[in-house]
C-alpha cells in the first residue's frame, strides 16, 4: 500500500481508503467486521465515516471492531452537519454547523467510536444559516481540546471553501486540510472550480463515490435490471443518475482501455483519480472483504502521462 500526505499536514493516509456508509445499513455487524479486518490486512489505514451513516451504527461498529487494540493504527474520519441527528423528538438545533450542534455531536461520535480523539472531523455540508466564523471557531476549539486532530469540509463549493479558509486564516484558527466532493470518471463538475481552488490553497481533495456507487465496476449492463443484492437493485433512483447513453458509451471505452492493460475498470477509476496531484486517497465503499482486496490492488497501478492524456480525450 502507498501512503500520501493529507493536505499540508504531516499525516500519511493510504491511497485507497474505506468508505463506511454501508455499515449498519446495508451490512450488519458480522459483515462489517469482515470488511474491517480485510481493510487492516491490506494496509489500508484511512476510514471515512459520518455520524449519520447507519444512523450512528457505522461509528458504533467501527468502535467495536477496532477496540483499543487497533484504534491507533487507523486514521478515522467522521462528519457532522448533514442531516438531523438526535431526538426523538427532533428539535430545532439538531442539525447544521452551529457551535451547539458540533459540540453535542462530537461527544456522541467519540462515544460511539469508543475513542477519545477523532483524526479528521469534517463539516458534512455548508450551512447557510450559521456564520462561518462560528463554525470555524468551534472546530478550532475541538482541535485545541485534543478531541479532534485535523478538520475538513465536504460538499462545499469552491467559494464556500475559500470563504472558510480566509475566515480561519484571518482569525488565526486551525484550517481545513481537505475537501470531500463527489468526483469520478463520470461526475467531474469539480474540475472547473474546486480542484484548482484546492490546488491553490494546498488542500487535498478526497473524492467520494469514486466508483460512481458501483457503476464503474462494470457490474451493471445497459438495458438489464441491476443484479440482485447490488446497490442499484435496492435504490433504482441512484442508478438512474448514472444510467444514460453517454455514460454507457464511456464505460465501454474505459473497460477496453483497462482490459488491454490487464486491469479492471474499477482499478482504472481509482488509478485515474490518484493521478491527480490533489488526490491523496480515494474512499471506496465495500460490502464484502473481496471488494476491499480488489480495491487495494488498484493502488499499484500508476498511469503514465500518455495514458492520462488518452483518458482525457475519451472524457
Ligand atoms: N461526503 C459525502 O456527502 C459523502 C456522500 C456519499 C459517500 N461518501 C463517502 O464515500 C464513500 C464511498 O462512497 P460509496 O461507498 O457510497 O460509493 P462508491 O465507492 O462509488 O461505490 C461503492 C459500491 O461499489 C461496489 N463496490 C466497491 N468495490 C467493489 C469491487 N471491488 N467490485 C465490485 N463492486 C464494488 C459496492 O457495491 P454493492 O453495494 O453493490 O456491492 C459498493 O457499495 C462512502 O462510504 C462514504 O464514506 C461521502
Amino acid at each position: 500500500m502507498e501512503y500520501r500526505r493529507l493536505g499540508q499536514t504531516g499525516l500519511e493516509i493510504s491511497t485507497i481508503g474505506l468508505g463506511t456508509n454501508n455499515f449498519g445499513g446495508r451490512i450488519d455487524f458480522e459483515a462489517t467486521k469482515k470488511v474491517l479486518h480485510q481493510t487492516m490486512e491490506e494496509g489500508i489505514n484511512f476510514l471515512d465515516c459520518a455520524n449519520t451513516y447507519g444512523a450512528g451504527k457505522s461509528e458504533e461498529f467501527i468502535g467495536q471492531v477496532l477496540g483499543k487494540e487497533h484504534r491507533h493504527e487507523m486514521i478515522i474520519a467522521t462528519k457532522v452537519g448533514a442531516g438531523a441527528m438526535g431526538g426523538p423528538p427532533p428539535g430545532p438545533n439538531q442539525k447544521g454547523a452551529t457551535r451547539h450542534h458540533i459540540m453535542t455531536e462530537v461527544e456522541k461520535s467519540l462515544k460511539r467510536l469508543d475513542t477519545d480523539y477523532i483524526d479528521l472531523y469534517y463539516m458534512h455540508r455548508w450551512d447557510a444559516d450559521t456564520p462561518i466564523e462560528e463554525t470555524m471557531r468551534a472546530l478550532d476549539d475541538l482541535v485545541h481540546s485534543g478531541k479532534v486532530r485535523y478538520i475538513g469540509c465536504s460538499n462545499y463549493t469552491a467559494w464556500q471553501m475559500v470563504e472558510a479558509f480566509w475566515t480561519a486564516k484571518s482569525q488565526n484558527l486551525y484550517n481545513y486540510c481537505c475537501v470531500q466532493p463527489e468526483y469520478s470518471l463520470v461526475i467531474r463538475d469539480v474540475e472547473k472550480e474546486l480542484v484548482p481552488a484546492a490546488e491553490k490553497y494546498g488542500m487535498s481533495l478526497i473524492p467520494f463515490f469514486p466508483l460512481a456507487s458501483g457503476f464503474l465496476t462494470g457490474k451493471y449492463t445497459q438495458g438489464e435490471e441491476p443484479p440482485e443484492g447490488t446497490r442499484f437493485a435496492g435504490s433504482p433512483n441512484m442508478g438512474n443518475k448514472y444510467f444514460n447513453d453517454d455514460n454507457w458509451s464511456l464505460l465501454g471505452k474505459l473497460q477496453s482501455f483497462a482490459g488491454e492493460r490487464g486491469h479492471s475498470v474499477s482499478e482504472l477509476a481509482f488509478a485515474w483519480l490518484l493521478g491527480s496531484p490533489v488526490v491523496p486517497s480515494v474512499i471506496a465503499g465495500a460490502t464484502k472483504p473481496e471488494q476491499v482486496t480488489a480495491n487495494a490492488q488498484a493502488a499499484g497501478w500508476q498511469l503514465s502521462s500518455e495514458e492520462m492524456a488518452e483518458i482525457r480525450e475519451m472524457l
